[in-house]
């Protein structure tokens, strides 16, 4: 029988880490599979850390990384070098996913190709244009070209079907996030690294707020912001640790280096390795973010999370009480930080753990279901 061909393709670390289960998946299957795996390196470290971790060796890598990459060019690129893969392996089925300039042009690639492109992570809107830049329009686009759409929740779906995708091509499976984070945990418990053994050493027991950033419209007077609110945080509360891992891009290492650099209870070290990510917010007693992947991870850790953004396309950790929105707004950042560093009540209302955004088989349902499209079951 002829195998159904597969190519997964992603390129930054969230994509990485919310593929990586999907690929295992696909493996598990390859008497009816032939699975490849393209990378666009539009991250560079950043995805190779990901790809270590899970043992993925890609089938092909385009390295299109360069410092300071503008979205004209990356844009262009992805679409021109997967070209030649597409011609050579001429996959059935391209999987892409989320919202990211890999998503949006490997879809763009996928449908010239004439395979068919099924969106993970599909569905997310926040419906405004510019934010969060240009992700929410690079979902949209995405969306429009799919086939088959694996939404993570009911909301997302009900958001396709309001723009007239038809219900049959949209199945909800939870985030594969969720996959990957409960197989990790276990690898985290059983065997944290050195490098976790030595950041505890530095954290001496005491309290820890966990911070990332790095969304394009928060660039520029955002990020001044942001600094102003954790610089006041730190000094206020000395006792308390806060811990950021800072983004590569230079438009964010910039402000932040220059401003909480010096600063003793902020300790800025360079993105971690997704195990030791994990460790680190199970670690925290708060987490404040701009990011899509964590604001989703938290709630299944019973993690409080302050999220820097006006909107956010992931309204049920809202809804369920976990995630307050604080934008860049320097006296909400504060008020809200300090508020559920002080109100106990409060503070343990936040920490319910719960799981809007899946259960951990977002990736066998996907599985399952192209099985049921090429009536394999
Ligand atoms: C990208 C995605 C964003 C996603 C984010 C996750 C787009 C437009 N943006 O934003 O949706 O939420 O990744 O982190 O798709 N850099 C490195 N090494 C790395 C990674 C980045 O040096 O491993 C630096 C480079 O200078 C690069 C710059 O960061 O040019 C920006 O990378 P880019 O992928 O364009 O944007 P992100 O802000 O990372
Ligand atoms: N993450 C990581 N190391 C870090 C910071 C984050 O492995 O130093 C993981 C995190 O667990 C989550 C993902 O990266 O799964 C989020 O990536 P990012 O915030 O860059 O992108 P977004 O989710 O906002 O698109």
């Amino acid at each position: 029988m002829k195998k159904i061909k597969n190519l997964i393709l992603f390129g930054t670390r969230p994509e990485a880490i919310k593929m990586a289960p999907l690929v295992k998946a696909f493996e598990t299957e390859n008497e009816l599979f032939e699975t490849k795996v393209c990378v666009t390196a539009q991250h560079r470290e950043m995805l190779d850390q990901v790809l270590a971790f899970f043992e993925i060796t890609p089938d092909y890598d385009l390295n299109l990384m360069k410092p300071r990459q503008n979205l004209y060019e990356l844009t262009a690129n992805i679409i021109v070098q997967l070209k030649p893969i597409l011609e050579d392996f001429t996959p059935d089925y391209i999987y892409v996913h989320g919202d990211t300039t890999t998503t949006m042009a490997g879809s763009i690639a996928g449908f010239y190709s004439g395979a068919k492109v099924c969106h993970v992570e599909a569905g997310l809107r926040t419906h405004h244009k510019r934010a969060p830049f240009p992700e929410e329009i690079n979902r949209q686009i995405t969306g429009r070209i799919a086939d088959v759409h694996f939404a993570p929740t009911p909301t997302s779906k009900n958001n396709l079907l309001q723009e007239n995708i038809p219900d049959e091509t949209i199945v909800v499976t939870g985030n594969t996030v969720i996959d990957a984070l409960l197989t990790s945990v276990e690898k985290v418990n059983k065997e944290p690294s050195d490098y976790v053994q030595s950041l505890e050493a530095k954290l001496a027991d005491k309290e820890v707020i966990l911070i990332t950033g790095h969304r394009r419209e928060n660039h520029g007077d955002g990020f001044e912001r942001i600094c102003k609110a954790l610089k006041h945080i730190a000094e206020t509360n000395p006792t308390t640790q806060l811990v950021y891992p800072v983004h590569l891009n230079p438009k964010v290492q910039e402000p932040v280096n220059r401003i909480l650099g010096d600063i003793s209870n902020i300790h800025l070290i360079t993105p971690l390795a997704y195990q030791d990510f994990i460790w680190l917010m199970n670690r925290s007693k708060l987490i404040i973010t701009d990011s899509g992947g964590v604001q989703e991870e938290a709630p299944s850790l019973g993690k409080p999370v302050l999220v820097m953004r006006d909107t956010t396309e992931r309204p049920e950790a809202v809804e369920a009480g976990t995630v307050i929105l604080v934008g860049t707004n320097v006296d909400k950042i504060i008020t809200e930080a300090t508020s559920l560093l002080t109100d106990k009540e409060r503070f343990s209302t936040m920490s319910k753990l719960h799981n809007p955004y899946g259960d951990g088989n977002a990736c066998k349902k996907i599985v399952q279901h192209i099985k049921e499209l090429n009536s394999l079951v």
